[in-house]
C-alpha cells in the first residue's frame, strides 16, 4: 500500500501470523526523485522488518510506467539482493519481472483484476495471483469487476493459488474468500486502521466513521482508483464526467499546494478534503482501530465460528426440508 506501510506495521502483521507486505515508499514521508534513494530506503525497511521479526514477509512492487520503470527496476534488484522471500508485482505485465525474480528464488505473486490477466500471469510462470476486486482500495482494473464474482472466475480459470482481495476486512470476508476457492485473503484498508499503521490518525478515524458510500471510484480515462469520497475525489469525478481530457485531469491531481503531493498530503498528513486517500468499500465495516494481532486473530476466530455456524444453518435447512435428520440425508434429498 503506497505511503501506508512501514517496517513496524509489516513486522506486526507477520509476527501475528499474517504476511506483512512492505508497499512502495514504505516508511517514507516525502517523495524521492532518485531510484537509488528509493532503493536504499526499501533496503533499510527490509532490514528493519528483519530486526523486528523472523517471520516471513513480502514486498509489493508496482511496475513503473514509462520513465518510472527505473524505480521498479531498482526495487527488484534490492529485493533480490536482500533475499526477500515473496514479492507481489502489480500494475503491469507479468512478463516484465517474473523470470528475474524467480531466478533469484523469489515466490512471485502477480496482482490482476480480470480473468485474462490471470491466465497471462500463469502462462508467464508466476507462483500465485491476487484477484483484486473493484471494491478494494487503491487502483483497480478498467473492467471494474467486484471481488465476489471475480475471485470465483479466476479460481476456475487458473491452476495456481488465488488470493482474494477487495472488501475483505474480517472473518466473514475470509469465509467468503475461502468459499470462492481462494487460498488466502489480501487485506489493505483494514490494515490502514490499525494501531501500528503509519497513516495519519485522521485517516484512521475516517475509516472507522465510513459508511457504505464513503468511497468513490474515479479515473475512467486516467487510471481507475478507489479513494475516500472527499472534495478532491468528487471534484475529479465531476470533471471527468464533464469530458475533461486525461492530461488536464492529471494536471488537476498534480495541482496541490499543501504538501509534496496529494497522496502524501492525504495518507500521511491527514488532509481529508483535498488528499488522495485510497480506501476500499470495506471501510464501512470497520468500526474500531485495533492492533494488527487483534485483526488477524479476531478474523480467524470469527471465520471459524462463522464456518461452524454455516454448517448448523445449512443442516437446519436440510432438516426443515426433509422433515428430520437422515443419516443418509443426501440420498433422501
Ligand atoms: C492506501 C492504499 C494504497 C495502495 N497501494 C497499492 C500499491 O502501491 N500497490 C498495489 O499493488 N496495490 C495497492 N493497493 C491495493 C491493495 O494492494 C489491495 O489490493 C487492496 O487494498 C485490497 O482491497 P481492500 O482495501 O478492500 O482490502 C493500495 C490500497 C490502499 C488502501
Amino acid at each position: 500500500m503506497n505511503w501506508a506501510t512501514d517496517a513496524r506495521l509489516v513486522a506486526a502483521v507477520s509476527a501475528a501470523g499474517g504476511l506483512g507486505t512492505l508497499g512502495p515508499n514504505a516508511g517514507a514521508t516525502e517523495p524521492s526523485t532518485s531510484p537509488e534513494t528509493t532503493g536504499e530506503r526499501l533496503r533499510e525497511q527490509i532490514r528493519q522488518v528483519r530486526a523486528r521479526t523472523d517471520r516471513p514477509f513480502a514486498v509489493n512492487i508496482p511496475i513503473g510506467r514509462g520513465g518510472m520503470r527505473v524505480f521498479s527496476d531498482r526495487a527488484v534488484q534490492v529485493v533480490c539482493e536482500e533475499r526477500v522471500p515473496i514479492v507481489f508485482v502489480a500494475t503491469g505485465s507479468p512478463a516484465v519481472y517474473t523470470s528475474t525474480l524467480r531466478e533469484a528464488g523469489v515466490f512471485v505473486v502477480h496482482a490482476i483484476a480480470a480473468v485474462k490477466h490471470a491466465r497471462k500471469a500463469e502462462a508467464e510462470g508466476v507462483d500465485a495471483v491476487v484477484a483484486e476486486g473493484f471494491d478494494g482500495g487503491g487502483h483497480s482494473g478498467f473492467a471494474e469487476i467486484p471481488s465476489m464474482a471475480l475471485v470465483q472466475q479466476v479460481v476456475r480459470a487458473v491452476n495456481i493459488p488465488v488470493i482474494a482481495a477487495g472488501g475483505i476486512v474480517d472473518g466473514a470476508g475470509l469465509v467468503m474468500a475461502g468459499a470462492a476457492g481462494a487460498q488466502a485473503a489480501y487485506m489493505g484498508t483494514r490494515f490502514m486502521a490499525v494501531e501500528e499503521s503509519p497513516v495519519h490518525p485522521r485517516v484512521k478515524r475516517a475509516i472507522v466513521e465510513a459508511d457504505d458510500t464513503a468511497t468513490l471510484s474515479w479515473g475512467r480515462t486516467t487510471e481507475v482508483a478507489r479513494t475516500l469520497a472527499n472534495r478532491f475525489a468528487t471534484t475529479f469525478r465531476e470533471k471527468e464526467l464533464s469530458g475533461m481530457p486525461a492530461d488536464e485531469l492529471h494536471a488537476y491531481i498534480a495541482d496541490y499546494q499543501a504538501s509534496a503531493n496529494r497522496r502524501i498530503g492525504g495518507v500521511i498528513e491527514g488532509d481529508l478534503d483535498e488528499g488522495e486517500i485510497y480506501m476500499g468499500v470495506g471501510a464501512g465495516l470497520i468500526d474500531e482501530i485495533l492492533t494488527s494481532a487483534e485483526v488477524i486473530h479476531g478474523s480467524v476466530a470469527q471465520a471459524q465460528a462463522i464456518a461452524a455456524g454455516l454448517d448448523t444453518v445449512w443442516n437446519a435447512g436440510r432438516r426443515q426440508r426433509t422433515g428430520g435428520w437422515f443419516p443418509q440425508g443426501d440420498a433422501a434429498e
